[in-house]
């Protein structure tokens, strides 16, 4: 038994796996249930007493050797798994991952929402396949009336039920319809409309609309939480300036301006030499609109509002040409990789 162990003891100190399979081999022959060592420690019942003690001791560490040697191979190929099959070795760091750049739309969304979070407003989501309802009849559009002209809307051949949304509004009747007042939100979102694509105009753009429903609000709020916004977000010099306006889902109605100066040549050219620019639409929610979405008019009051990201985020950059924010140019994308 002594020349046995001495044997297989070589053998095991000799041993080096090439592959995992032959590591396995190797395991089930000494180790496994019907190994070698299980086999020597049935012989070692017939060992003599004397001897017991000193060859229960050599048949100890026999094991702990085949043990070690087992480990320590299986160690190195699990390693050497991860750089298979390609000799690499994936576990090693890696060099710097190069950052890629916010969208500058995603930059100005960001900031407008946070502008608004700061003052209560809550993030809601609607969809941009929408129904007739939500943009147009729910927001008091009645079915003939040419005020749906003022949106080139896509409209699909088969159902004209089904529309692309051509402004945000839409989701106001959402929540209207499914939130009880006090309701407190913006909403992002890409909206469509059948333009003719130029430097001012894009089929798809992206507006913020704003909604506030509680007793009580005033046009009075309104203003302030606009001039608040126009402060916040161009600085506390900018100011704003309300034109009367129309739209079908608010009484009264108006166009917001803010003032940007004429300092460069794109001022000029964005805000047509006059230095202020339309940045939004709004006004008081008609209570027809309420009473759509099952408010009552007689406690309830909001205001409600609707800005295109692409024009504030022209004024903020410096950009020229709407085009720019659909193309995908790296080039132009690039540019924005500071303002994360
Ligand atoms: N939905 C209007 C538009 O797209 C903007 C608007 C929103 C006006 C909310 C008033 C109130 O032009």
């Amino acid at each position: 038994m002594e020349d046995r162990i001495k044997a297989l003891l070589a053998e095991v100190e000799a041993f080096q796996a090439k592959t995992a399979d032959e590591l396995e081999a190797f395991r089930i022959k000494f180790l496994g249930r019907k190994g070698l060592v299980k086999d020597l420690y049935t012989q070692f019942k017939d060992v003599p007493n004397e001897s017991k003690r000193e060859m229960g001791q050599k048949l100890n560490a026999l094991k702990e050797s085949i043990t070690a040697r087992f480990e320590s191979q299986k160690l190195s190929f699990d390693t050497a798994v991860a750089s298979a099959p390609s000799g690499e070795d994936f576990t090693r760091p890696t060099g710097d991952l190069p950052l890629g750049a916010r969208h500058p739309i995603s930059v100005v969304r960001r900031e407008i929402l946070d502008i608004f979070a700061r003052i209560g407003f809550t993030v809601a989501d609607g969809p941009e396949i929408e129904d007739d309802w939500h943009v147009f009849s729910g927001l008091n559009f009645p079915p003939e009336h040419p005020a749906r002209d003022m949106q080139d809307t896509f409209f699909v051949e088969k159902d004209p039920d089904v529309v692309l949304r051509t402004h945000t509004s839409s989701v106001q009747v959402r929540v209207m319809e499914s939130t009880p007042p006090p309701i407190r939100i913006v909403m992002p979102g890409r909206v469509f409309r059948n333009e003719a694509i130029s430097a001012r105009a894009h089929c798809i753009f992206h507006q913020i609309e704003g909604l506030y429903i509680d007793k009580d609000v005033s046009f009075a709020d309104l203003k302030q939480t606009l001039l608040y916004f126009a402060q916040e977000f161009f600085g506390k010099k900018a100011k704003i300036r309300l034109r009367p306006s129309y739209f079908p889902f608010t009484e009264p109605s108006a166009e917001v301006d803010v003032y940007w100066g004429l300092e460069t040549e794109v001022d000029y050219r964005i805000t047509k030499g006059t230095g202020w620019l339309e940045i939004l639409g709004c006004g008081m929610v008609d209570p027809n609109v309420l009473k759509a979405s099952g408010i009552d008019p007689e406690v309830y009051t909001g205001f409600a509002f609707g800005m295109g990201i692409e024009r504030i985020a022209m004024l903020r950059y410096q950009i020229g040409d709407l085009r720019a924010f659909f193309e995908n140019d790296v080039r132009f994308l690039r540019q924005f990789s500071a303002t994360l």
